[in-house]
């Protein structure tokens, strides 16, 4: 039976259209989906749309829609952002849909049987924004210390989950479990504020309707985020353990941006001790994206729309640069200029120059077809050994979520290519017919270390990865078992690879 691999994003809202951030996680998400399943796991990679709440009512008001027709029309443009950046999810959970709100409705029940989940009354500062409420001491300004906009005073009768007893449980649970929260500063920051002592948390609403009613008072709907991030198992069939929830609960990582570290680090965590399931094995926050030194927003108009990046740029040239740009975990700043950069330099230069100039000599030297390698000398060896190391070496950035190391990894080979071709100089050797055996072990070298190249690039850069193999003739499949050097088969008809990014004139 193959291991399973769970990976989830967020639930995006309804009320805003994709943006680079949001394409962000979910390329993640897909990197980490594509390699497990290229490594033998059986994966369920879920994503979807966070449809209920305040916010999206209030949004579906101002555009004269039912909450449910705006979530109608916005959710199919995620899914439509999706298929263009060729995200290869399992499944599309809408909060909206039967199974979740069952679900959801069973773990509230669940929660309130065990006792964890009781009425009071509740009177606090509310972020509509950010669907969150503060006390009046957290608040700057009276406005909200998250997005600085003004909040409101809300009095209302309340359901309170007891989070304040889950406290040590889970300041243990962090403790133990250091690959619980990632990166490090952010599992600081996590337990600084669980050590401050935690409250009890608001879980119901009664001042709109927008929701799923909370079970056996329909005055109220419950917490949009205890509706939200019930999402991650009810997907997997919840409140029936068995099945896809037994295969693949706990989940291996939720791909989250640290601006929502603390519902998924604090409160679901608690949530599931109180139902008796077991918490997330690893919680993972990225940082920010700013656009040209500015941070992103709709007054600004400065949203950077995916697709239109990728009509502009093709697909494997965002997917490439969003994950090699920025180290995952740290904010980092989206500029034209610097995609441009990375297109021509370490796609058209290195890349694809690599794959055109040894496809091109093969054609000219061999007729394109690969001959049997001779012996290793010291430099053939250093690069073969070179491109085994790589191997290893993503398999370790990939299971540190380091999207960008494992992509540096990989272009050290591609350049130790093109070196190794400056300095093997296979022209000098094609005019001496008693270097021929030399020449096909040269030969040999470059176009096997590519192979391994595409196999890995198939994780990040899909159509990509199937170009360079259909060049270098290669029919299969990437996978675990072509991980490894010397399968390129001598008689292979490779032909003459066009430019696969051509460069990109600066604009003017
Ligand atoms: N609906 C909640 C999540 C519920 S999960 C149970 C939500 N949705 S969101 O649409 O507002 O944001 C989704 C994700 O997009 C978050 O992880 C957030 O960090 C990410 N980003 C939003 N703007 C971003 C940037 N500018 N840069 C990087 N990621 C950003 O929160």
């Amino acid at each position: 039976m193959k291991p399973a691999y769970y990976v989830t994003t967020p639930i995006y809202y309804v009320n805003d259209v994709p943006h680079i951030g949001h394409a962000y996680t979910t390329l993640a998400a897909d990197v980490l989906a594509r390699y497990k399943r290229l490594k033998g796991f059986e994966v369920f990679f879920l994503t979807g749309t966070d449809e209920h709440g305040q916010k999206v009512e209030k949004a579906a008001n101002t555009a004269g829609e039912t909450p449910l027709e705006l979530a109608d029309r916005v959710m199919k443009r995620f899914q439509a952002l999706w298929e263009k950046l060729e995200i290869s999810y399992t499944d599309f959970i809408r909060t909206t849909q039967e199974r979740h709100k069952k679900g959801v409705s069973d773990f509230f029940a669940k929660v309130m049987e065990k006792g964890d989940i009781y009425l009071g009354e509740y009177e606090d500062w509310y972020c509509t924004p950010c669907e969150t409420f503060w006390t009046e001491t957290q608040l700057i300004d009276f406005k909200c210390p998250d997005c600085n906009r003004p909040t409101e005073k809300l009095k209302e009768e309340s359901y309170f989950f007891r989070m304040s007893k889950y406290q040590d449980q889970l300041l243990a649970h962090i403790e133990a479990n250091p690959d619980f929260i990632q990166p490090k500063s952010r599992r600081n920051e996590i337990i600084s504020f669980v050590k401050e002592g935690l409250r009890d948390l608001s879980v119901s609403r009664t001042t709109f309707k927008w929701g799923i009613p909370v079970p056996g008072n329909e005055n109220h709907v419950i917490y949009v985020w205890f509706d939200a991030l019930t999402n991650y198992i009810t997907a997997l069939g919840y409140p029936d353990e068995g099945g896809n929830f037994e295969k693949f609960w706990p989940v291996d990582v939720h791909l989250i941006g640290k601006d929502i570290l603390r519902f998924h680090t604090v409160y679901w965590p608690t949530f599931l001790m109180a139902a008796g399931l077991p918490v997330p094995k690893k919680v993972f926050a990225h940082g920010w994206w700013t656009v040209e030194g500015q941070k992103m927003s709709k007054s600004l108009q400065n949203v950077v729309e995916p697709n239109m990046l990728i009509d502009k740029y093709g697909v494997d040239a965002v997917r490439y640069f969003l994950l090699r740009e920025v180290p995952f975990g740290l904010d980092g700043d989206f500029s034209h200029a610097a995609l441009v950069n990375r297109i021509n330099s370490d796609l058209a230069n290195d890349l694809g120059n690599l794959l055109n100039r040894s496809t091109a000599m093969l054609n000219k030297y061999f007729g394109g077809e690969l001959q049997t390698p001779g012996a290793e000398t010291p430099i053939d060896r250093a690069y073969r050994e070179k491109t085994e190391a790589m191997i290893q070496q993503v398999d370790q950035h990939l299971d540190d979520l380091s999207f960008s190391k494992a992509l540096q990894s990989i272009w050290e080979v591609i350049s130790a290519g093109n070196k190794y071709i400056d300095e093997t100089a296979p022209w000098a050797l094609a005019k001496d017919p008693a270097q021929k055996e030399r020449l096909a072990t040269v030969m040999y070298h470059l176009l096997e270390s590519q192979r391994i190249v595409y196999f890995l690039l198939s994780a990040f850069m899909p159509k990509t990865s199937q170009k360079g193999l259909c060049y270098l003739g290669v029919t299969e499949e990437a996978s675990a078992e072509g991980l490894k050097w010397g399968l390129l088969k001598p008689g292979t008809k490779i032909a003459k690879a066009e430019a696969l990014f051509p460069r990109i004139e600066a604009e003017g």
